[in-house]
């Protein structure tokens, strides 16, 4: 059986989706806090398991009989993100799992400016400690969080963002949730670490260039990152605003320029490109 923790989200919700045309549901288990969330996953005959990443003891009940855990990331931050996956990990090996998928991030690492790599790079470190049998998916990061960064740069023909050159491999969360379904049900996956993005890269002069119509264009203007900061902190609790200064650094610095073909592969058809993206939302 094949499990999935965060599947009232919408990674895991979308990846239900796509397994659901691949595996029977009967083979399926949904773990999430609150069941009612996913009840209509329920009525198609998944099997519907209630755990939370901060009860080491319901995991382990949840995935009984279960041979392959995808662990989709938890949504906190720091030591509270890696304790919880820490009693995901040690919950499966108890339980018998034997093959664990990670949903992680482009190069983790414990000096990384986005904060959330550090996570995933303590993350990756438990699964390998635990000898268990892994897939890392390093998802970059999602267009579909794009709208929320360039806010109203189409409508103000300026795009303010601290980026200089730095690239990102953007890609749609459909697009991991599929490749994530049809990895999951196929072989060949043991001890592999995939960076999950589209294969051409941008920067935010080709976010700019994608924005621009015939009738506006769009220029990027590189604003120093302790102004970004210090705007977001009117608007966010400054622990938060430090996340975002931090991933605007990151992407500065190209911690997101992983371009790969990976994905492309594992769906058999290009992912959804940055351009196609942005074209479909104006
Ligand atoms: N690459 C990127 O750009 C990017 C962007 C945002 C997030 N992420 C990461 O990718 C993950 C998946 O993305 P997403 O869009 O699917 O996020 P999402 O919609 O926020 O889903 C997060 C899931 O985690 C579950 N969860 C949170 N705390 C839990 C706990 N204590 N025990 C069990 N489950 C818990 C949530 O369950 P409930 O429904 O019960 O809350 C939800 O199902 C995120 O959690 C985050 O780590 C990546």
């Amino acid at each position: 059986m094949i499990a999935i923790t965060g599947a009232s989200g919408h990674l895991g919700k979308a990846t239900l989706e796509f397994l659901l045309t691949k595996t029977s549901p009967e083979s399926i288990v949904a773990i999430v806090r609150d069941p009612q969330k996913i009840a209509e996953f329920a009525d198609k005959g998944v099997n519907v398991r209630q755990g939370d990443y901060t009860d080491k003891a319901s995991f382990v009940t949840s995935l009984a009989g279960v041979d392959t855990l995808l662990l989709i990331s938890s949504a906190v931050l720091g030591d509270e993100r890696v304790n919880q996956h820490s009693n995901a990990i040690s919950a499966a090996k108890e339980a018998g799992v034997k093959h664990i998928f990670y949903t992680s991030a482009p190069n983790p690492s414990p000096t990384a400016l986005f904060a959330p790599a550090i996570d995933h790079f303590r993350t990756e470190n438990l699964i390998l400690e635990s000898g268990l049998t892994y897939t890392f998916f390093r998802n970059n990061l999602y267009l579909d969080i794009l709208p929320m960064v360039i806010g109203d740069a189409a409508q103000l023909g300026k795009l303010y963002y601290p980026a200089g050159d730095g690239k990102v491999s953007f890609v749609l969360r459909t697009d991991i949730a599929e490749g994530l379904a049809n990895a999951l049900t196929s072989e060949g996956h043991a001890n592999k670490v995939y960076d999950i993005g589209t294969p051409t890269a941008s920067s935010f002069s080709d976010i700019a260039a994608s924005l621009s119509s015939a009738d506006k264009t769009v220029d990027y203007i590189d604003i120093p990152g302790s102004a970004y900061e210090a705007e977001l902190v009117k608007h966010l609790p400054p622990v938060v605003a430090k996340i975002y200064a931090g991933m605007a650094e990151g992407i500065k610095q190209n911690e997101f320029n992983v371009p790969s073909s990976t994905l492309k592969d594992l769906l058999g058809r290009e992912p959804v490109s940055l351009d196609t993206y942005l074209k479909s939302l104006s």
